[in-house]
């Protein structure tokens, strides 16, 4: 089954003028798009075709022959989920109960969370992601950094929120100040009920 580029959730003016049009436009129908469209060219034939892109991943990604399929689906995975992880009118410390007990508990409240989470942001070198992470076996959350297409679902746990700090994704708004960038992220664009929803659903299931 090949995979597909699902439209955005909102319009491409909707985040603005936190990321604009011009950036949602590149970002999701070149950039998505390239990593949907070589993700399919090069899952085919490789036996992993019908499995769901969690697990096609995940297998690409212990198959160190198939890192370049790897990047295609890594960054498929945390593409279809950037763009639920923000919303118009977004971000703050407005967190839904449970998961704002949780960030209190593991991380130091919202602060903690921000600061952390801003940090590893800016200190991931070169392209990558910064994570709010669930370790599948104890539940507890975790700020993490990842390189390129990789996330925390190939380190063994469940990515609830994601930031890309490939420059693809800030260079247009914010040119080199990916700081700034992450602050608006973190101040207004985090959808924050979406977070919350991946929260209860609970441990990401790998099959491989
Ligand atoms: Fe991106």
């Amino acid at each position: 089954m090949a995979f597909e580029l699902p439209p955005l959730p909102y319009s491409y003016d909707a985040l603005g003028p936190y990321m604009s049009a011009e950036t949602l436009e590149f970002h999701h129908d070149k950039h998505h798009k390239a990593y949907v469209d070589k993700g399919n060219e090069l899952i085919a034939g490789t036996g992993l075709e019908n499995l769901s892109l969690e697990d096609a991943m995940v297998a690409a990604f212990k198959d160190k022959t198939k890192a370049g399929l790897f990047n295609q689906l890594g960054q498929h995975y945390n593409h279809l989920h950037f763009c639920n992880w923000m919303k118009q009118g977004g971000g703050g410390a407005k967190i839904p109960g449970a998961l704002e007990a949780k960030i209190k508990s593991d991380l130091d409240g919202f602060d903690g969370f921000k600061k952390k989470f801003v940090e590893a942001g800016m200190t991931q070198f070169g392209s990558g992601w910064a994570w709010l992470a669930m370790d599948n076996a104890t539940g507890k959350l975790e700020i993490m950094k990842t390189a390129n297409g990789e996330n925390p679902v190939v380190y063994g746990k469940t990515a609830l929120l994601g930031v890309d700090v490939w420059e693809h994704s800030y260079y247009i708004d914010y040119r080199n100040a990916r700081p700034k960038y992450l602050e608006a992220f973190v101040d207004n664009l985090i959808n924050w009920e979406y977070v919350a929803e991946l929260h209860e659903k609970g441990p990401l299931k790998i099959a491989a």
